[in-house]
């Protein structure tokens, strides 16, 4: 399939996996990009720019397609050397760059200045325009629904992404609850230009998390996730266990007078003990609304053949299907 975004990335399927944080490692990325998408190694999981160069040698050596990198400008406890992670993508020669959090804008000279394509991850049009605004290639738009930071303003993408493409001329990607064939016929349906999925990816056997995750996923449904750290602006929409019901007691006693150290116990230091070591109950971690659609855990090429297979019946038979029965009426109409 040929869409802006495939044009712009150099792939052959407009599907591209979102950075996540101890999930968007080589295996992942290097898979994603082996079956025709875009997979994206995810910087910060690196603690240091000299660890992420080792980990795009790692890729390099899994996929001769293109990779991009991830680049999330959060608030964390100490502030990351973003320049020397940068300097680490432009030396390994990566030529896709996902950032998300703040505007990139201080580090886009760097990256253009190369030829890097900047996808920036945004959730609101007002945001995705300033992105547009300071150069960006692309944005990647993400609902309400989506796993990880949906921002504060709560729009789901049968909105967001319509509004999205009346207002951007740069290419886009739907991100956020997609999953399947149907998510990506709706999302360029929708005016995107091809989806990007984080949750979706978690459960495949190529994932490098722990089996317990995946179980996670399956087992959930479309009920089962929360947004935490909404009164510090910072929302993250995370799986449900006791350490999530936990902090959202935490949140409603503290009320106004919340800080992050209420609530360290619980969203500090989570992602190596789920991701790796597979204690699912240890805090809060990022997932989707799309868990409930998520039922099992296939490879990634699988996955990707599936989705465009999908896509293709969809487009082709049922939606085509329709408009043969309106032309089919119009023609009735008009010989009656
Ligand atoms: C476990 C997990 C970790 C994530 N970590 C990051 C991250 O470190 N940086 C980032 O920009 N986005 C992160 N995300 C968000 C994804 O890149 C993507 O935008 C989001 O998952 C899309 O929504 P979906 O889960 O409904 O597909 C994470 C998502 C998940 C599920």
């Amino acid at each position: 399939m040929r869409t802006r975004i495939t044009e712009l990335l150099g792939i052959r399927r407009p599907i591209v996996q979102g950075g996540m944080h101890y999930v968007g490692l080589a295996e992942l990325a290097s898979a994603v990009s082996n079956a025709g998408g875009l997979g994206i190694l995810t910087a910060l999981t690196q603690r240091t720019p000299e660890l992420l160069a080792a980990e795009i040698d790692r890729c390099k050596a899994m996929t001769d397609q293109p990779f991009g990198v991830n680049l999330t400008f959060l608030p964390t406890f100490t502030a990351p050397p973003y320049a020397e992670y940068i300097q680490a993508i432009i030396e390994g020669g990566v030529k896709v760059v996902e950032t998300a959090g703040r505007s990139p804008e201080a580090h886009l000279p760097a990256l253009k200045a190369v030829g890097v394509k900047v996808i920036h991850k945004c959730t609101s049009v007002r945001h995705a325009l300033k992105a547009e605004r300071i150069g960006c290639d692309a944005v990647s738009v993400d609902g309400f629904e989506c796993g990880g930071h949906p921002g504060e303003d709560d729009i789901p993408n049968m909105i967001l992404l319509p509004a999205a493409a009346a207002a951007l001329k740069i290419p886009f990607l739907a991100s956020g609850g997609m999953a399947d064939g149907r998510s990506l016929v709706a999302a360029l349906a929708l005016g995107a230009d091809g989806m990007a999925m984080g949750t979706r990816f978690l459960a495949t056997q190529e994932a490098p998390v722990h089996e317990n995750v995946k179980q996670a996923l399956i087992r959930a449904t479309e009920l089962d996730t929360r947004l935490v750290m909404r009164p510090l602006r910072n929302t993250e929409r995370v799986l449900n266990n006791a350490a999530v019901t936990s902090l959202l007691e935490i949140e409603r006693q503290r009320g106004d007078q919340l800080t992050i150290n209420d609530i360290l116990d619980q969203v500090a230091g989570i992602y190596p003990r789920v991701m790796r070591d597979g204690e699912t109950e240890a805090g809060a971690w990022s997932c989707g609304m799309v868990a409930g659609l998520i039922t099992d855990i296939p490879s990634v090429q699988g996955l990707l053949d599936r989705i465009m297979e999908q896509a293709s019946q969809i487009i082709h038979e049922r939606l085509a299907g329709f408009t043969r029965l309106e032309t089919s009426a119009g023609q009735a109409a008009a010989l009656a």
